[in-house]
Order: C-alpha cells, then sequence, then structure tokens
C-alpha cells in the first residue's frame, strides 16, 4: 500500500551506502544474501580462530551510543576501529570480552562487546572489529537524527528460526537505510542453545548482515528460557543501558528513539521458577512508563513489546488464550491505565490485529483516539514450528483481522510518521505484498488519570495506586525470600521456646524431687527424734 510518506535525509544516503555495500560485498566475498551452507559452516577447524563473526549492533544508553558485539573461535582480545568515512576509521575503542561455555560447548565461545560512545546524529559510520589482528567487515550504520519529531521506520516481527525464508527480505529491508531498527519479538534461531550452541552461531551469521547495521533489539521469550539460565539470550545481546551479560533480573529496558518511547519487557517471568521477578519487572516497569509519561512532550508515543500475547483467538491452549491468562493478568491494567499505545507480540505462528480492548471489552472499533492500547500480535516471520491455526467458529468482538496460513513468512513494519500518527503493515515476503495495514491516530496520548499537570519529579496517583497493589496482590511472589527467612525465624523461636520449657520443667522436677527427698529426711529425722523421746518419757 502506498503510504504517501515524504522522502527524507534517511533515504539520501540510499545510494552511498549501496555502493559501499556492493563495494565490500566484491571485496570481501561477504554478500548480504542469507545464503549459507550450514555443513561448511560448522566445519569451524578452518577459520581463523581470531575472526571476528556474528556481528550485530544495538544500543546503549541512548541512540547515540552503539554497542557493536562479535563472537570468536579463540581467546583474543578485541578493539573497534570506527569513522564517518570508510577510508578514515582513525578511532579505536577497546572490547569487553568474555567467555561462554554454558549450553554452548560446540559454539564460539569469546564473545566481545565495544561502546562507541556520543556519536554525531544523523551521521554515517564505517567500522571495522578488529580481535587479536583479524578483522572483518567493514560494516556501517548511521546514527538516528537528533529531533524528536523526525519520522521514523521500524522493522518488528516474532518468531524466527535459522529455516525461515524470511531472512533474506528483512536483509534487503534491512539494508534499504529506510529502517532505524530491527525489532525481535522473542523466540530467536529454534532454539540458540540447540546442537549444544551451533544454532544460534547459524542463527547469528545469517542475521548479521541486517543486524550489523541496523541496531537489533529483542526480548525474550519461551525459546530463550534454557532451563531458567536464559544463558544464550543474556551473553549473545546486549540491551539499552544494562549491564552484560544481561541480569537474570533485568530482562527488561526502554530507550527513546525519535518520539517513540519503546519498552522491551519479559513475558516469560511468569513461567519460570524465579517468581520474585515477576513483582521485580512490575516495579520497573510502572516507574519508567510513569516517567515516561511526564516526557510525552517531548516523545509522544509508548511502545511496548513482549512475546506472549495477552490476548488471542487461538485455541491451543496457550497462555492467551486462557480465561485467567497470567500474562495477561500481569501487564493489561497496567498498561491501560498508563495509557500505552501500542503492544506489539509474537508466539502465536499467525498474525492477529485487534480492537481496543480492555478486560475483554472492545472500547471503540476504530484506531481514531483509541482509549486502550492497540495490540498487535505478529509471530509469522518463520518458526521451526507449525502455523497456529484459527478456529472456524466466529472469532471474538476484539479480532478485528487474522491470518494463518496466508501470514505465514511475513513480518511488520511501523511508520512512526509524527506525534499523532501511526502506520503499521503486516507484509509477505511473497510479491512483497500488504496483507494488512491501518492508521493509529492519537491526538492526545495520556488521559487525566496520567498526573497531568504534576511536577515532574512526582509519581502519579495512578503509578502510586498500581506499586501499592504489586505487592497487596501477590505479597509471596513479591518477597519469597524475606518470606522464607521470616518462616524459618518462627520455626527456630519455636523449637528454641519449646526446648527451654523442657530444660525448665526438667530442672523443676530435679528441683522438686531433690526438696521432696530433702523435707522427707527431716521428717524421717523428726519421726526418728520424736520416737526417741516419746520412749524416753515412757521408759
Ligand atoms: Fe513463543
Amino acid at each position: 500500500m502506498e503510504t504517501g510518506r515524504v522522502s527524507t535525509p534517511g533515504a539520501m544516503s540510499i545510494n552511498a551506502t549501496s555502493f559501499f555495500l556492493l563495494w565490500t560485498c566484491v571485496f570481501f566475498g561477504k554478500c548480504a544474501n542469507g545464503n549459507w551452507n550450514s555443513s561448511s559452516y560448522y566445519d569451524i577447524e578452518r577459520r581463523d580462530p581470531c575472526l571476528p563473526e556474528h556481528v550485530h549492533i544495538s544500543f546503549g544508553k541512548t541512540v547515540l551510543d552503539i554497542v557493536i558485539m562479535w563472537s570468536t573461535l579463540g581467546d583474543c582480545c578485541g578493539q573497534v576501529k570506527y569513522g564517518m568515512h570508510p577510508w578514515g576509521m582513525e578511532q579505536i575503542t577497546k572490547s569487553t570480552d568474555i567467555h561462554f561455555d554454558e549450553k554452548n560447548s560446540k559454539g564460539l565461545h569469546h564473545l566481545h562487546k565495544a561502546e562507541l560512545k556520543n556519536l554525531q546524529a544523523g551521521s554515517t559510520y564505517y567500522y571495522i572489529p578488529i580481535s587479536k589482528g583479524v578483522q572483518s567487515g567493514p560494516f556501517y550504520f548511521k546514527t538516528p537524527m537528533a529531533e524528536t519529531d523526525w519520522s521514523h521506520d521500524f522493522l518488528m516481527f516474532g518468531d524466527l528460526g535459522i529455516d525461515s525464508d524470511t531472512v533474506p527480505s528483512l536483509v534487503n529491508e534491512a539494508l534499504s537505510g529506510k529502517y532505524t531498527a530491527l525489532f525481535h519479538v522473542g523466540d530467536i534461531a529454534y532454539d540458540m542453545k540447540n546442537q549444544d550452541g551451533q544454532v544460534g552461531d547459524y542463527f547469528m551469521s545469517i542475521i548479521e548482515p541486517a543486524a550489523a547495521a541496523i541496531p537489533y533489539l529483542t526480548c525474550p521469550g519461551n525459546h530463550e528460557i534454557d532451563d531458567d539460565t536464559f544463558t544464550h539470550y543474556r551473553h549473545r545481546f546486549a540491551t539499552p543501558d544494562t549491564e552484560w551479560p544481561i541480569p537474570l533480573d533485568k530482562m527488561w529496558y526502554s530507550i527513546d528513539i525519535g518520539p517513540v518511547h519503546f519498552v522491551s519487557y519479559s513475558t516469560e517471568v511468569f513461567f519460570t521458577n524465579f517468581a520474585m521477578y515477576v513483582n521485580d519487572q512490575r516495579e520497573w516497569l510502572i516507574r519508567d512508563l510513569d516517567k515516561a509519561n511526564k516526557n510525552r512532550h517531548n516523545v509522544p508515543w509508548v511502545i511496548v513489546f513482549g512475546h506472549r500475547p495477552l490476548y488471542c483467538s487461538t485455541h491451543i491452549g496457550d497462555d492467551c488464550s486462557q480465561p485467567d491468562s497470567q500474562v495477561r493478568k500481569g501487564f493489561e491494567e497496567m498498561f491501560y491505565r498508563m495509557s500505552v499505545d501500542i503492544v506489539v507480540q509474537g508466539h502465536e505462528h499467525n498474525y492477529e490485529r485487534l480492537w481496543p480492548v480492555y478486560q475483554n471489552n472492545v472500547t471503540e472499533y476504530t484506531y481514531n483516539n483509541p482509549s486502550a492500547p492497540v495490540q498487535l500480535i505478529s509471530g509469522a516471520a518463520g518458526s521451526a514450528e507449525d502455523v497456529d491455526h484459527f478456529p472456524s467458529e466466529k472469532r471474538p468482538d476484539w479480532s478485528a483481522f487474522r491470518l494463518d496460513n496466508r501470514a505465514m513468512n511475513s513480518y511488520g513494519r511501523m511508520l512512526v510518521i509524527n506525534e499523532s500518527h501511526v502506520f503499521w503493515e503486516q507484509r509477505s515476503i511473497y510479491n512483497h505484498s500488504t496483507l494488512d495495514s491501518i492508521w493509529i491516530i492519537k491526538d492526545k496520548h495520556l488521559s487525566s488519570r496520567n498526573g497531568m499537570g504534576q511536577k515532574p519529579d512526582e509519581m502519579s496517583e495512578e503509578a502510586k495506586d498500581l506499586l501499592g497493589q504489586t505487592c497487596r496482590k501477590s505479597f509471596l511472589a513479591c518477597h519469597p525470600f524475606e518470606i522464607l527467612v521470616i518462616s524459618g525465624s518462627m520455626l527456630v523461636l519455636i523449637i528454641a521456646s519449646l526446648a527451654i520449657r523442657v530444660v525448665v520443667r526438667k530442672k523443676r522436677k530435679e528441683n522438686f524431687t531433690k526438696t521432696w527427698s530433702r523435707l522427707s529426711d527431716e521428717v524421717d529425722e523428726d519421726q526418728d527424734v520424736f520416737e526417741d523421746e516419746e520412749s524416753l518419757v515412757h521408759s
């Protein structure tokens, strides 16, 4: 569908970057067609152990801090050379290097991360990752424009495996020069830990042409759980303004990109054995959304993304189709009350667009100033599993549009035009056709309940109320260690008091016996004296 979008300064650089791409393609023999031969890829013996592979980038604390990551077979310390001219990469920054072998016995064991800070906005940078003198690339990326009223395009999809036909299309899209970031909404590679880490390596190699050129932002899905360790996810990716490897209690983050405050959250907190992360994340989300709401005059849109949907009309037993869905209970009220604009999700291997909905009721059958978040499910990029079919019966009221078979090998494009208009489309790789598209229009992003007019450092009443509910609703999940310590202490006190009672009783019994025996002796003595005296009287 023709969007009528005007050409942008980003589009002006396409010819230059295309020429550069062609040059690197011919010169280095590394073309962006995603066509890797897995058998030769696994033949790692012939590689230089220090060759940087799996190059991908993300944002640091802001969009002007770019994080570069890569892997090597050997233990080779790294650095990145970079600059604003392909023949003038004079700046150098060293990398942080870690050893990674957990559930990765056959994968590349050495991971590297370097951060290029305080870059110039709206500029193309060229870079070369180097490990112990061995380099790959050169690669390039373009930093976003500084102004928040700049239009941004984003690629968004969930559930992408190594065998998907969608990868070459995504690479071509990424290299068009139009996009600011690539969002992978969980379920990566299927699974990165498989084949002892080789599936993760292979996926990172096929996504490299796209992910080395535009920031690749992620959230964890169920295929990243890795027996509650999330080990491949936490090591292979770096997320904005977060330590690396990503800590288990910080697999959520946010970043402002132009007119959008993006929030990545983990739906997997409900499906692991670490219940305390449910409320850790909840508290962080409430505070983050409240802070973002205070900044809506600068960054008007709030768009969140997490793997498992709040609702879905497939009936395959997934959480989203259950009346008591944990994910819905965990996020729906918060997203509604904090005025989140759009929720992007995956997990269901199909495509579904919802009318604005809250507590199973459609708030309005339009995307023109919706009063509840607009929910999209785009999980059809190409999983290793089957299509999730929709049942033939009438779909629920809140399901506005859905496709199963026809949606296979498709992905989402989000065009944030300005502070009031977003264009969303789901595109198939077949004939580059548009399967679905909508305009989301918001003249006003906040309702009066979100603390309009409050001081910037003051928390809104909504946020205070939601935070207050956090522990009242699930104190056990919120404070499991405290509960354990209190229970343990009470048990120790009970045992101690019982022991003291036993000792005191024993002591009392001993004293009583002693006293009784002493009194008996005294009575016996008195009796003897009495009998003696009586015998004397009688005599
Ligand atoms: Fe999933």
